[in-house]
C-alpha cells in the first residue's frame, strides 16, 4: 500500500517534470558511430542493432552519430542495422514548435517498407530534437546524418534581412532550406542507384544557389 502511494507520487512528480521541461534542453543524446548513415553493416560484424529500447523520449543526434536525421532515403544495411529509419519530410523551422512528421524504414530496395510518425522540434541552438517511439519491429534503427545546420541570425530591428542560409563550399542547401548537405556519401550514392532520389544535385555539382 505504502509502496503504491510512493510509486504514484513518483509518477506524478516525473510526469509533471517531463511535460514542463523543454525538449530542447531535456533530451537524450544519441552519439553511437554505427547510427550514422555512412555506417555500413556487413556479414562479419556483430550487427544489426535495434532501437527496441526506445519509448517516446526526446533525443538529439550528436557526435559520431551525426547532427540530424537524414531527410532522404537511406538504403538497407546502413546505420548499424538492416532497416534504417529516415525522416520522410522537411525539418521544421524554429517558429513551428513541435511538428509531427512521417518516417520510413527501408528494406529490400524499398525506401518505405514500414512507416510511422515522430515529433520533431527545431531548437534555438541550431539543432533538432526528436521524440522517437519504439520501432514496431526489429531490426530498425533511427539514422543520423552529418549536416551543417544553418545558424539563425539574431536580428530584432525593424529592417531585418530575410533569414538566409549560406552553406560552406562543398555543401548544398537541403530541401528543408535549413540544413547543408555534406559531401556525397556512400549511402547517398547507393540511394541514387536504387532510385530513391528526390531530385538532388549530381555529385560534383557544388554550385552555390
Ligand atoms: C566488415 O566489418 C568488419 C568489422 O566492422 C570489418 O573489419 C571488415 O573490414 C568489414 N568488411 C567489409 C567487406 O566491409
Ligand atoms: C514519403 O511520404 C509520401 C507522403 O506521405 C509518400 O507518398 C512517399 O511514398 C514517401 N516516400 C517514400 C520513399 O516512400
Ligand atoms: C503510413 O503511410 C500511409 C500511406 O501514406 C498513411 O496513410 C499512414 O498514415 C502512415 N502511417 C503513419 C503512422 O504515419
Amino acid at each position: 500500500m505504502m509502496l503504491l502511494v510512493i510509486i504514484n507520487l513518483l509518477q506524478e512528480v516525473f510526469g509533471l517534470t517531463s511535460t514542463a521541461l523543454d525538449p530542447c534542453s531535456a533530451y537524450i543524446s544519441l552519439n553511437e558511430p554505427w547510427r550514422n548513415s555512412d555506417f555500413h553493416v556487413n556479414q562479419s560484424s556483430s550487427l544489426p542493432l535495434c532501437d527496441s529500447h526506445m519509448s517516446g523520449e526526446w533525443y538529439r543526434f550528436t557526435g559520431m552519430a551525426g547532427d540530424a536525421m537524414p531527410t532522404f532515403c537511406i538504403p538497407g544495411n546502413h546505420c548499424g542495422t538492416h532497416a534504417p529509419i529516415w525522416l520522410n519530410g522537411s525539418h521544421p523551422q524554429l517558429h513551428e514548435g513541435i511538428v509531427t512528421l512521417p518516417v520510413c524504414a527501408s528494406f529490400n530496395n524499398n525506401c518505405c517498407q514500414w512507416n510511422a510518425s515522430i515529433d520533431v522540434k527545431a531548437c534555438p541552438g541550431g539543432y533538432f530534437v526528436y521524440r522517437l517511439p519504439r520501432p514496431s519491429v526489429c531490426f530498425h534503427v533511427y539514422c543520423g546524418h552529418f549536416y551543417d545546420i544553418c545558424d539563425e541570425v539574431d536580428c530584432t530591428g525593424p529592417r531585418c534581412p530575410e533569414p538566409e542560409c549560406r552553406c560552406v563550399p562543398g555543401t548544398v542547401l537541403g530541401p528543408d532550406r535549413q540544413t547543408c548537405l555534406g559531401k556525397t556519401s556512400e549511402a547517398e550514392e547507393e540511394r541514387g542507384q536504387i532510385n530513391c532520389a528526390e531530385g538532388r544535385d549530381k555529385p560534383g555539382d557544388t554550385e552555390d544557389r
